[in-house]
């Protein structure tokens, strides 16, 4: 199972930086022109780049950084220091300032790569995570780090007993915060991820012969299914979407 997600991520975000449909969608979608693999709308990504307080004293961790858009965005304009880390080849990955570098490592093994961040951001990478606990566990202890965690919960089964689970205070993440004693604020962005969906679905939905014509036309296809079962959740009432801050 986990050698699966590691395929379709590898095989998605290689062949989806090249891609120039997939670009011009991000830039549709997302409102702004990088490559990007979540689930943040323009105003998530706003608080990202604007109100994250950083500059050239701080050093900036993010865990499944992706192909870098987010990191290299930060460092650049913040002159911070930055360090991804993620389990794609470093080939996949293109973090263009001095100071930033990329770590080809695995999240459940944070411990070991003895990293001192003074911001950690997550973007939709803690689902991932087999020891949820004690990655935030390890995260906390490292001395004056702030943590920015954006995560969304699913029901990908309707039930009303888990409905509970949508709660901020109640979802996968906030479990495991509560559970190591870890306090945080929330900003809900439940709603601006169900416009994501809409606005996804008709950015892609105009570009599918670009996407066709460079031989991605599977990806496209995966994208859209992608987008319709977000949009179904949210229309049943099964998803939510939290920024964490800690
Ligand atoms: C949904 S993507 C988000 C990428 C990026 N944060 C962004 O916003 O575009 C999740 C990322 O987590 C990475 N990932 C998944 N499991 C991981 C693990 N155990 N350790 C490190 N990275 C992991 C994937 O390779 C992928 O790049």
């Amino acid at each position: 199972m986990e050698d699966a997600v590691k395929r379709e991520f590898d095989n998605k975000i290689k062949r989806l930086t090249k891609s120039r449909a997939y670009l011009d969608f991000c830039e549709e979608a997302y409102g702004y022109r990088m490559y990007l693999f979540n689930m943040t709308d323009k105003a998530q990504l706003d608080f990202i780049f604007r109100e994250i307080p950083l500059d050239a004293a701080d050093t900036v961790l993010d865990l499944g950084c992706g192909c870098g858009s987010i990191l290299n965005a930060l460092t650049k304009q913040s002159g911070c220091a930055g360090v991804g880390l993620d389990r794609l080849d470093s080939g996949d990955v293109a973090l263009h300032s001095p100071s930033a570098s990329y770590i080809h490592g695995d999240m459940d093994d944070l411990a070991a790569y003895r990293l001192q961040p003074t911001v950690t951001l997550c973007v939709d990478s803690l689902y991932f995570v087999r020891d949820l606990q004690k990655l935030l566990r390890q995260l906390c202890a490292v001395p004056h780090n702030r943590l920015y965690l954006f995560y969304s919960q699913y029901l990908f089964e309707e039930s009303a007993a888990d409905a509970q689970t949508l709660r901020a205070e109640r979802t996968t993440l906030a479990c495991a915060l509560n559970a190591c004693g870890v306090s945080y604020q929330t900003i809900d962005y439940s709603e601006n991820e169900r416009r994501l969906y809409e606005a996804s679905l008709r950015a892609l939905e105009k570009r599918a012969g670009a996407f066709e014509k460079e031989g991605n036309l599977d990806l496209y296809q995966e994208k859209r299914k992608e987008t319709l079962l977000g949009q179904t959740l949210y229309d049943t009432g099964r998803a939510s979407r939290y920024l964490y801050l800690c």
